[in-house]
């Protein structure tokens, strides 16, 4: 059995759903993983879930569930979306399988063993968000990005990784694989990276509980990114004892480059094994030229999309993205596309030249016996047109594969017009001439079919049975598949491939179905500034860091909310007029800063014992102040 092809996608974090990136990524590889299948070759396709650190962590507490709960009721989103979208990976891997903590565990010991791994005390600046510490150079980015808060000061023992020891070894690496990181330019910032210096990496967690612990030392948990990359390496091994190793090509997103360029390449060498052929870096999706982001209201769900059908969002994606940038998405644009190249591109084609070979021909499939000159340079366009593509795709430039073949598609119509089978038709003298057009219209067809098969599988496959083709059009090697082949059968009636989409209905639709929270008035309605106090006044007023511990509406109220809070000290119940802003669930377990020595008050019958600090305007709702959420129960706010 020869080596599989493995394909990778990241492995999604498990504190949100599924969002259009995610998608994007995943898709790029399913037609990766289905283009190499035409291609003959056996393929391994892993995708699946990065469960452990801290991120997870604190989705599961502000949840107030456990993270392994949080983790599978999220898996369910992800293994739900991709079954509906006949994802055709291998295995949906999940960072808490027992399998992957045993690799994961395995290698921490024998990297402890060989050196590679020592034990040593961290004193510096560590980024929450990134799970990462933080070099004095990585902090002053942060910092001019207006990220500071983001860092905490953090001193621990923890276990490093060698990571100095292999900058040399992946210069040189670099310099002798220049296809390692695609597209150059992404391959540059990482040479660019490692040749400013690498520092040992910390990749054991003292300060958080939800991981694989480090063995032997279990108050320790093995750093998240250590633990997600080597899924890599669990999945490479099928149920029947297969090993895929190594890597072909790995998907990745911009974003996450640094880690799989050369954290992973560094761990890999360690290890003695082989690295990875090749790394794709793709661009995101913004919106309004943003990043997408639930605070910002701006994320696109898949499911706004998959009305359209799986093949159609699969076709934007893969159309309208140079595999290496960035793309701004638009529903007007995205509607346009489909309208354009399916409804009225190949879908009107293919109906089309279907019932003209039904009506002139009775279905069956003419042979091309003289071509004038218009017809040669057709025929000679659509005989480059499947090598072009599979070069394209073996790129991984789908956009390009697909501008190709609809540059041809679209040059059929003016064809079509110019040649006019329509009176062709009315006279027997020109017989050989309309079969000529027919058959190359059919070829096309065939063509088309066979290539958008790793693109769009349903549509593909719908076309190949209206061409009257046997089996499974993602069964044809396109290495193999002839321009000029003989048809088997007559044509079928054709179904229509692609309805189309009412813009202006569909655009207010999906607009409203994503839209961003009301934006805040852009003028204030508050009152003036109020009368100077002095600094006394003002320290008499004790405010504390108080975390929600449960939350309820008050009977008969729209607007009170009954919660027990904690001080640290003490726990209060406090009652809050947040009920039209929040829901109670929502409230659970967030920190909030509590004004501790009010005097108490009866709102509805219940006695509150202080309030919570909120912003807002005369319009707006409240909007509850969340101190960090390292600020424990108890502390001072002054
Ligand atoms: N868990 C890590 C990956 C570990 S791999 C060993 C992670 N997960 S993630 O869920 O945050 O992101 C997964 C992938 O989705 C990344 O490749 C990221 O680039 C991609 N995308 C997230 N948002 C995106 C867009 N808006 N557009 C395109 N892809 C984006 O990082």
């Amino acid at each position: 059995m020869p080596k599989p092809f493995y394909l990778t996608t990241p492995i999604y974090y498990v504190n949100d759903r599924p969002h259009i990136g995610h998608v994007y990524t995943t898709v790029l590889a399913d037609a990766i993983a289905r283009f190499h299948r035409q291609m003959g070759e056996p393929v391994r396709f892993l995708t699946g879930t990065d469960e452990h650190g801290q991120k997870v962590e604190k989705a599961a507490a502000a949840r107030g569930i456990a993270p392994k709960a949080l983790a599978d009721e999220v898996v369910a989103n992800y293994t739900d979306l991709w079954a509906r979208m006949g994802m055709t990976h291998d295995r949906f891997i999940r960072t808490t399988d027992a399998d992957h903590r045993e690799t994961v565990q395995r290698w921490f010991k024998k990297l402890l063993d060989s050196g590679d791994i020592y034990k040593a005390t961290y004193k510096g600046l560590y980024s929450v968000s990134d799970e990462a510490f933080v070099t004095e150079t990585q902090a002053k980015e942060l910092q001019a990005q207006g990220l500071a808060h983001q860092l905490i000061e953090l001193e621990e023992e923890t276990y490093f990784f060698r990571l100095s020891k292999y900058e040399k070894p992946l210069l040189d690496f670099y310099a002798t694989h220049p296809d390692f990181v695609q597209p150059d330019f992404r391959f540059n910032e990482v040479k660019r990276f490692v040749e400013g210096g690498l520092q040992d990496l910390s990749i054991s967690r003292t300060t958080i509980n939800w991981g694989i612990p480090v063995p032997g030392d279990e108050k320790h948990v093995v750093y998240v990114w250590f633990d997600a990359l080597l899924n890599y390496l669990t999945g490479a091994k099928d149920e029947k004892g297969g090993d895929a190793w190594s890597p072909d090509l790995q998907i990745v997103g911009k974003d996450i480059l640094r880690f799989h360029a050369v954290y992973w390449p560094a761990f890999l060498m360690a290890m003695g094994l082989e690295l990875p052929k090749a790394i794709l870096a793709h661009g995101w999706w913004l919106m309004g030229n943003d990043k997408m982001s639930k605070s910002k209201g701006n994320i696109v769900r898949p499911d706004t999309l998959l009305k359209y059908g799986n093949d159609a969002l699969r076709y934007y994606f893969l159309r309208d993205m140079q595999v290496g940038h960035d793309r701004d998405f638009a529903f007007e644009g995205f509607i346009d596309r489909l309208n354009a190249d399916l409804a009225n591109g190949l879908g009107n084609l293919a109906s089309r030249s279907i019932s003209m070979i039904q009506r002139y021909r009775n279905g069956a499939f003419p042979g091309a016996s003289k071509m004038d000159e218009s017809d040669a340079a057709v025929d000679a366009q659509g005989r480059a047109l499947l090598p072009a593509f599979v070069a394209q795709a073996n790129a991984h430039n789908f956009n390009a594969a697909l501008d190709g073949l609809w540059v041809f598609l679209r040059g059929l119509d003016g064809y079509i017009v110019q040649a006019e089978p329509w009176k062709l038709a009315k006279d027997e003298a020109n017989a050989a001439k309309l079969d000529t057009v027919l058959a190359i219209l059919y070829r096309a067809l065939r063509v088309a079919s066979a290539a958008l098969a790793s693109v769009m599988p349903d549509m593909a496959q719908q076309l190949w049975e209206s061409l009257g083709l046997p089996g499974k059009v993602a069964d044809q090697r396109l290495d193999q598949l002839a321009w000029d082949a003989p048809a088997p059968g007559p044509v079928a009636d054709p179904k229509p491939l692609f309805a189309r989409i009412d813009k202006e209905k569909d655009m207010s639709e999906l607009e409203s179905a994503n839209a961003a929270p009301a934006p805040s008035a852009p003028s204030l309605d508050v009152p003036e500034i109020r009368e100077t106090v002095d600094a006394d006044t003002f320290f008499k007023v004790d405010l504390r860091v108080g975390k929600i511990l449960e939350a309820e509406r008050v009977p008969k109220s729209d607007k009170l909310i009954k919660m027990k809070v904690d001080l640290g000290l003490e726990q209060r119940t406090i009652v809050g007029g947040l009920g039209k802003a929040y829901e109670p669930d929502e409230l659970l377990q967030r920190s909030v800063v509590v004004v501790a020595n009010l005097a108490p008050r009866k709102l509805m019958g219940i006695e509150s014992h202080g309030m919570l600090l909120a912003a807002s305007d005369a319009g707006s709702k409240p909007y509850l102040i969340a101190p960090p959420a390292d600020a424990l129960p108890g502390f001072i706010v002054k």
